[in-house]
């Protein structure tokens, strides 16, 4: 099956497109190489090195490839840069998804997958949020993931285009860019490698569920499957969703411990004022992914942060290129 990864030369989407391809299915990235980095691919998959804000070259990849499956990895994913440039988050999450949407109709791509995010479009959840708990996201980025997914709804009525929306806990694992501004694993490691001390906003008693990411390249496959299953057509944004997280409640203290423990690491952590806006609590309930889409996370935190410290060991965590 012939399936477009966008956003395929970064963290996640490099996992999937290997997913894909062991699976058998031959695989084109959409990438502009922002944040992600063409050492990244597998080197069976193509790259196309476009914006997806460029709706002609969008269109001109697409007419030439002639997608069976659309899978939405591409984004502007710093929350804090989405507060102080809320129009080019917009540009990116908002509109480039609609021009690939509005591509996959015009070629008769038969489905979408797309990244949303668990934590950033329930806000605070003192208990696991459940697909159909309401949605309150706080930051642009997170009103631009759930304004896609309503998208996605009136494509399925409008134009007939099935989806899978999968709403990610706070994904880790090897590729993760420590220069970033996501991923407090990556962060972390990065730091502690390097004989640095880390500096944890606020308590540290804020919650977070860690998702390993060849689990969440698992859930793509398992979201293709869904895609030609016998799909009902849903009533609402929510009946094409899932959440995929661990199922479990992490602080950050106890993630840094559990580093601090891994690399060996004895330098205390440094706490600092909160950051406005940070959740305390980011749960998500994972029964409706098991029951639907037969997911189950594999991997343990713990044999995750090891393979995440042993590949920032190997690559010294230099798969990043910022060139924003
Ligand atoms: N990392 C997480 O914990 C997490 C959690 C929830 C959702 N997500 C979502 O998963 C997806 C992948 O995130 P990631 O952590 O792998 O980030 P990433 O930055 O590694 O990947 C994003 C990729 O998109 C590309 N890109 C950015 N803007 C583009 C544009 N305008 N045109 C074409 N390509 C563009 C980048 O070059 C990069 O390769 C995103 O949609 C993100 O919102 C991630």
């Amino acid at each position: 099956m012939r399936i477009v990864v966008t956003g395929g030369a970064g963290f996640i989407g490099s996992h999937v497109v290997d997913a894909y391809v062991d699976a058998g299915h031959e695989v084109l990235v959409i990438d502009n190489l922002s944040t992600g980095n063409a050492k990244n691919m597998n080197a069976t998959a193509r790259l196309e090195q476009i914006d997806i804000r460029d709706a002609q070259a969008v269109a001109q990849v697409f007419a030439s490839f002639r997608p069976h499956v659309v899978n939405h990895h591409a984004a502007q994913i710093d929350i804090r840069r989405s507060v102080e440039d809320p129009v080019f988050d917009a540009e990116v999450n908002v509109i480039g998804s609609v021009n690939l949407m509005q591509q996959a109709v015009r070629n008769r791509a038969e489905g979408f997958i797309f990244a949303s995010s668990g934590g950033a479009i329930y806000g605070e959840t003192p208990h696991p949020a459940v697909e159909t708990a309401a949605k309150a996201p706080i930051s642009p980025y997170g009103a631009a993931k759930a304004a896609v997914e309503n998208y996605l709804f009136a494509y399925r009525k409008t134009f007939g285009l099935n989806s899978v929306v999968l709403r990610y806990a706070n994904v880790y694992g090897p590729r993760q860019d420590p220069a970033g501004e996501a991923g407090v694993v990556s962060i972390f490691t990065s730091a502690l490698i390097a004989g640095g001390g880390v500096t944890i906003f606020g308590s540290g008693y804020q919650v977070r569920d860690y998702v390993f990411v060849v689990d969440v390249a698992r859930a793509n496959l398992l979201a293709r499957d869904r895609l030609f299953s016998d799909m009902q057509t849903p009533r609402n944004p929510d009946e094409s969703a899932f959440n995929i997280g661990s199922g479990r409640a992490t602080s950050v203290n106890a993630l840094y411990e559990e580093l601090a423990k891994i690399i060996p690491a004895s330098i205390a952590a440094v706490h600092a004022k909160s950051r406005p806006g940070e959740l305390m609590e980011s749960r998500l309930d994972i029964t409706r992914g098991h029951a639907v889409l037969g997911f189950s996370p594999r991997v343990k935190l713990a044999d995750g942060l090891l393979q995440t410290v042993a590949w920032q060991k190997n690559t010294k965590g230099t798969s990043g290129t910022r060139t924003r």
